[in-house]
């Protein structure tokens, strides 16, 4: 797999980072089933096996760190690992002040088992209790050596010229970006080139529903029906509130399906190239519950640019009805 420089930085890495949301060590949580360390470690081998050398994990992903740390042993060096900080106590967490900071590392470095991380992010806007202090407390982590570079997570367009204007250079910031999840095309995406900043693009198969596997909505997971594409009655785990846009959902699937049995591509593989065809989006994190998930993931493709126009008018009414929010789950916008 052929690997890219990030902008500002000098890790090279595949386009296609792994997401690690998923490594559990067999505790489920609200979106994901049990995944056992040993399944895991079986993804992270497939991925270096394939090339792709770029994994993302986070302090608040249940046991994720640790069984990434165990299945990278004796490779860390080879890897880029990308982490978080944030929802140390669930999601009521209070911002980290530069002490806190420290800490959430450190515990980050010991379940990693490594001395560095490539990129520390912030989970979310809301951990920062003042930008000026992050900033030189990462700054500081930085020359240490036990961070490499620094990155934001969930930030929106505000957000982050707050945290650039206090003098942040973040090299990152990743958000949820799909077919069906266009609303950082507004300005995120633009404002991320404009910053020279990185885009990754998460939950890239919008946790599955881009791959064709589930023939009806409510055949998809109730866990993965809580967030704003889907009618807040849809689950009583939904906390957003709104109507939610399910028939628009339901149609563009549907296109976009036809659309990718007529260009011969896989609905993964077509959902992933998409993404990877916009402009100014860097890289997509996408989890996966088993290696040969990860093989399908990898086919990238160059997808003509007729279906590419195809899929895009396809998800064009989803894109409406959506509107600029950032955040699929929260009722008040995490991400502003
Ligand atoms: N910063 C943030 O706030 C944030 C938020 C969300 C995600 N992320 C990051 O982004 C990563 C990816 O996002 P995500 O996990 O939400 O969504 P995703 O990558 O869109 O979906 C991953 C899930 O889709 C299914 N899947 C993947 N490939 C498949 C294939 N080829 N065929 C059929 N099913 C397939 C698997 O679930 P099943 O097999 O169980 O169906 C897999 O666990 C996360 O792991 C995390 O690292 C970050």
């Amino acid at each position: 797999m052929e690997h890219l420089t990030l902008k500002g930085t000098d890790l090279k890495v595949s386009p296609i980072c792994l997401g690690t949301w998923q490594f559990n060590d067999s505790s489920k949580d609200i979106t994901w089933p049990a995944q056992s360390a040993e399944e895991s470690k079986a993804i992270v081998d497939k991925c270096i096996e394939l090339g792709i050398n770029f994994f993302d994990t986070a302090e608040a992903y249940k046991n994720s760190e640790k069984v990434l740390g165990n299945a990278l042993e004796g490779r860390r060096r080879d890897v880029v690992v990308a982490s978080k900080f944030g929802f140390r106590e669930g999601p009521g967490t209070p911002p980290y002040s530069a002490k806190e900071i420290e800490e959430a590392l450190t515990r980050s470095l010991t379940n990693l088992k490594t001395d560095y991380i490539d990129i520390l992010q912030i989970h979310f806007p809301s951990f920062v209790k003042d930008a000026k202090e992050t900033i030189a407390e990462l700054e500081r982590q930085k020359a240490l050596g036990r961070i490499r570079y620094y990155g934001l997570s969930n930030y929106g367009p505000k957000n982050m010229k707050e945290f650039m204007e206090a003098g942040g250079k973040p090299v990152v910031n990743q958000i949820g970006y799909n077919l069906l999840w266009r609303s950082p095309e507004l300005a995120m995406i633009p404002d991320c080139r404009k910053y020279g900043i990185n885009l990754l693009a998460y939950s890239p198969l919008q946790q599955g529903l881009l791959t064709g596997k589930f023939s009806k909505l409510s055949d998809v997971p109730e866990g993965r029906r809580r967030g704003k594409l889907f009618n807040k009655d849809s689950t009583p785990l939904a906390r957003h509130g709104q109507e939610g846009c399910e028939q628009e959902v339901d149609e563009a699937l549907k296109k976009i399906s036809e659309i990718c049995k007529e260009a011969n591509v896989a609905m993964n593989s077509a959902a992933l190239s998409w993404i990877l065809q916009q402009d100014g989006v860097e890289v997509v994190i996408a989890g996966a519950s088993t290696p040969q998930q990860v093989i399908d993931n990898s086919k990238i493709v160059q997808l003509e640019n007729d279906v590419i126009r195809k899929m895009t008018e396809a998800t064009e009414p989803v894109k409406k009805k959506i509107g600029a929010t950032l955040d699929q789950w929260a009722p008040v916008d995490r991400c502003e």
